[in-house]
């Protein structure tokens, strides 16, 4: 077996810049300030931190610390554990690289918006706010009637979409060193245009309205189920662990680094970014209600139809600066996506490839930057959105919430947390206690099944998945053959000799 020298990042910095750059992500600006509005305003982010210090935090010391323990990716680190779990690190590999199959998908929609911005090509004031629906479906996507219905792939989005994978690969290709520079610039310009558009929005007729809507408490709220399993999804999914990626990011750390802190740095600016991606987008919000007299219940205040249907909107509707601040506004969200789009295709995908075939890392980035971009064509075609919310569902749901449990289960029983602690404290700054045993052990994935049973299987198993067809088979079925599939994939990947082992600096 070849010893490779594993790559490192090349300060603390730029590792923790690239970490916050793969967890800050589209999910903290479409999904993060809804939940918060929709369940109990200020009250949700009780549950939520209680999330973020029981399961989040504990789970990325773990990613991290197994990373950089085993010297390994995902699935080198299981291997390391014990042969008969390497699968285990293959199966999110594979959610990390569907994930980003359909992620750049959604980054070239926002060039698409930030071109048509500069025209506001949806049309300004009333007219342009009744047609932004239209336009996103219609011209923008194309949209058949069902998932059998895929027609030609719409050129335009297309195009972008290879634009996209162009700047992925350029950033990916040299690595970890490269990865961590350019991810300072990328988490802070959005930093920045958050910022702006704040002020935009709170510069806005009817801001506070919406802003009240955003975090007025409602105690009530605790008692309900609901809210816990919202606050608990929403962490799986704004950390972006249980993908493989924060394993391979954990593995270029030095020897002598620190894992904890960074793992409680990570956490803290993910969840401070998000809620003050609540500010700019519920003062907006509150700035639709009034100028087109609606109620809110009337505005699309989450997933794609905020970003890319309520935003246009009150673009058209804005006294001033229209253009610009739809430009800002789609630029920012480019600059989120690429960073998590990078962590995934390179951390989640490409080093696990490297650490097991001996690839180079300009064959690895290459073979994975092509693929994903062909698998990626399926969305862009006419009913390639369908497909892009099956394939969601099925991995951003099921997927990392399963193997995330997973991973914990084996660490906590099979490994033994103890060990990977006392090694994580030996270089951290803060050291962590037995307690954080029992959280891998017994919280984290008991909080992770919970989700995936309540939110997942009581619904998914019952209905169909939204209700699509394809013939005999529905929505639910396509979830449970690509986790089948993925997971058989694993297994037999599992089975093919390694050809490097952990490498030192
Ligand atoms: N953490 C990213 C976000 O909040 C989402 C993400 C999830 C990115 C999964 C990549 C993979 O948007």
């Amino acid at each position: 077996m070849a010893e490779v020298t594993r790559e490192r990042w090349t300060g603390r910095a730029p590792f923790i810049f690239a970490a916050i750059g793969s967890a800050i992500g589209l999910g903290n600006v479409w999904r993060f300030p809804y939940m918060t509005y929709e369940y109990g305003g200020g009250t949700f982010l009780i549950p939520y931190i209680i999330g973020l210090i029981v399961m989040g935090i504990p789970w990325m010391m773990m990613e991290f610390g197994m990373g950089r323990l085993f010297q390994r990716s995902a699935p080198g680190a299981f291997e390391g554990i014990g042969k008969k779990w390497e699968w285990l690190g293959w199966w999110p590999v594979w959610v990390a690289f569907l994930i980003v199959t359909y992620y750049t998908v959604i980054i070239a929609w926002s060039l698409r918006y930030a071109i048509s911005s500069a025209t506001v090509e949806w049309g300004m004031g009333q007219a342009g706010a009744e047609g932004a629906g239209d336009f996103f479906f219609g011209t923008v996507l194309q949209l058949s009637d069902g998932p059998t219905a895929l027609g030609p792939p719409v050129w335009f989005i297309l195009g972008l979409l290879a634009f996209v994978w162009l700047v992925i690969f350029l950033i990916m290709f040299r690595g970890a060193r490269i990865i961590g520079k350019v991810s300072v610039v990328l988490v802070i310009v959005p930093w920045i245009l958050l910022v702006v558009l704040f002020i935009r929005g709170i510069t806005l007729p009817g801001a506070l309205d919406g802003l009240n809507f955003y975090l007025t408490p409602d105690f009530a709220v605790l008692g309900s189920i609901d809210v816990w399993f919202a606050a608990f999804s929403q962490i799986a999914f704004t950390l972006s662990l249980g993908m493989a990626g924060m394993v391979a990011y954990g593995s270029f750390i030095a020897r002598k680094a620190d894992v904890n802190n960074s793992a409680i740095i990570t956490s803290f600016s993910d969840a401070a970014t998000a809620f003050f991606a609540g500010f700019a987008v519920f003062s907006t919000v509150g700035f639709i209600m009034q100028a087109m007299n609606i109620p809110i219940g009337d505005v699309s205040a989450s997933g794609l139809g905020l970003a890319f249907v309520t935003y246009p909107v009150a673009v058209s509707m804005m006294p001033g600066g229209n253009a610009l601040v739809g430009i800002l506004f789609f630029l920012c969200l480019f600059s989120l996506g690429t960073t998590s789009a990078y962590f995934l295709a390179y951390g989640g995908v490409a080093v696990p490839l490297m650490d097991k075939f001996g690839w180079s890392r300009i064959k690895a980035t290459l073979i994975v930057t092509i693929v994903a971009f062909l698998v990626g064509v399926l969305y862009t075609t006419q009913g390639g959105l369908y497909w892009l919310d099956m394939v969601d569902r099925a991995v951003c749901f099921y997927g990392l919430l399963i193997t995330g449990a997973l991973a914990c289960l084996v660490i906590g029983w099979v490994y033994g947390p103890r060990k990977l602690r006392e090694h994580s404290n030996e270089t951290s700054d803060i050291k962590i206690g037995a307690w954080w045993d029992w959280l891998i052990r017994l919280v984290v994935p008991g909080g992770l099944i919970f989700v995936v049973v309540v939110g997942g299987f009581m619904k998914d198993g019952k209905e169909q998945y939204s209700g699509y067809e394809i013939g005999a088979l529905g929505g639910s079925d396509i979830i449970w053959i690509i986790l089948g599939v993925t997971l058989i994939f694993s297994i037999l990947l599992s089975f093919i000799k390694t050809k490097t082992t952990g490498g030192g600096e």
